[in-house]
């Protein structure tokens, strides 16, 4: 494949990830540390430790992509980096490093939007899979992550326009929150999709909050409800020493209940917005698009109204640098430099409100 060779990092969260990304889409290198069992341990991210485990991981990670890549410096064209949004300490880890490789080697420097990023994973070809054409515009995507929730069209590259986002907790932090709440653990995204594949029960019907017509979103409500039936639960079940759990049966059943009341509201809107924008793709990506019913129930919606999905593979929807890689050759081809200045933009915006 041709295109520029471009060396990424990510490390806006609490994921380090290192990748070396040809043309923009085909991965020769992709080496991510999940800082996953840190956090398990504090229930939750606490950004002076995950700035601190950055750096502890972020050149053996790079050595490792270097040596998995087989590529030396004379055929690097750039180095992109996430500057924004994310954690100030953690992405200050990743833009120093990539300053320094830039320098060092005399590279150009490419700043790219970590929100932008979790869109372009879904050009991204693994190093052995069949080339597959790139996704039509125009392109209607949901990216669902910990820190975002939000609805986007994109007309072209890098051309967005904001259709919805959440008005409160992003989708992956209403997992997250529960998921501790049903003593779960962290991160709660996978361990209530694994506990809600269990339930046997699947009557009892949690809110949904449809936000009339628009595309926004909203789950503080749900998490509120979902507190108020697990209290009730709890009751129900004899159960007043707090540090008595629930019967698994009757977590699987809580867990099943919140999960379908957000996939159902976050399917729905993808499909709506799909077919009132005339779109030629739908895409999904972010952390939570690692959820298979998710997965699952966008994929029925796209096929009813005829228009190709693209989903990465969970391994490609939750932080990475090969997507940033995507992302930047983008902004590379369209002749985007950033300078030394290049700085941490922890609220920086993919997009505002049309
Ligand atoms: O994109 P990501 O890796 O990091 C951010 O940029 O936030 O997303 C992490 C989020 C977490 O909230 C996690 O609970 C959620 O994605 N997540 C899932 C699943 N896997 C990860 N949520 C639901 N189902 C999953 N299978
Ligand atoms: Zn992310």
């Amino acid at each position: 494949m041709s295109g520029p060779l471009l060396l990424a990092i990510e490390s806006s969260c609490d994921e380090t990830g290192i990748a070396l990304i040809e043309g923009g889409r085909r991965i020769r290198a992709n080496v991510v540390a999940s800082q996953v069992a840190l956090h398990a341990a504090s229930g939750g991210i606490v950004p002076e430790v995950a700035a601190r485990a950055h750096l502890r991981w972020v050149l053996p990670v790079l050595d490792e992509a270097w040596n998995d890549g087989g590529v030396e410096w004379a055929d690097i064209d750039g180095i992109a980096v996430t500057h924004g949004p994310g954690l100030a300490g953690s992405l200050l880890v990743g833009i120093n490093v990539a300053k320094t490789l830039a320098w060092v080697h005399d590279k150009p420097l490419i700043g790219v939007n970590h929100l932008e990023g979790h869109l372009y994973a879904a050009w991204l070809l693994d190093p052995d899979e069949d080339a597959r054409p790139e996704p039509a515009f125009p392109l209607v995507a949901l990216v669902v992550s910990g820190g975002h929730t939000f609805l986007v069209e994109m007309t072209d590259h890098l051309t967005y326009r904001l259709l919805g986002q959440t008005v409160d907790d992003a989708a992956g932090e209403a997992f997250d929150k529960v998921g501790r709440l049903l003593g779960l653990g962290y991160p709660g995204g996978p361990a209530i999709m694994r506990a809600a594949a269990d339930a046997l029960r699947r009557d009892v019907t949690f809110p949904r909050a449809w936000m009339g017509e628009s595309y926004d979103f909203s789950f503080s409500g749900l998490k509120t409800a979902t507190r108020r039936i697990h209290d009730e639960a709890r009751l129900a079940a004899g159960l007043k020493d707090p540090a008595e759990p629930l019967p698994d049966a009757v977590v699987a059943e809580l867990a099943h209940g919140f999960q379908d009341s957000v996939i159902d509201v976050l399917a729905t809107k993808t499909i709506r917005a799909a077919e009132d924008r005339g779109a030629r793709t739908i895409v999904l990506g972010g952390g939570v698009a690692a959820n298979t019913v998710l997965r699952d129930r966008v994929a029925l919606g796209a096929d009813r109204i005829g228009v190709p999905l693209i989903v990465p593979r969970p391994g490609l929807c939750t932080d990475n640098g090969a997507m940033i890689g995507a992302a930047g050759a983008r902004r590379f081809l369209a002749g985007e430099r950033a300078g030394w200045d290049l700085d941490a933009r922890p609220t920086l915006p993919l997009a505002r409100p049309a």
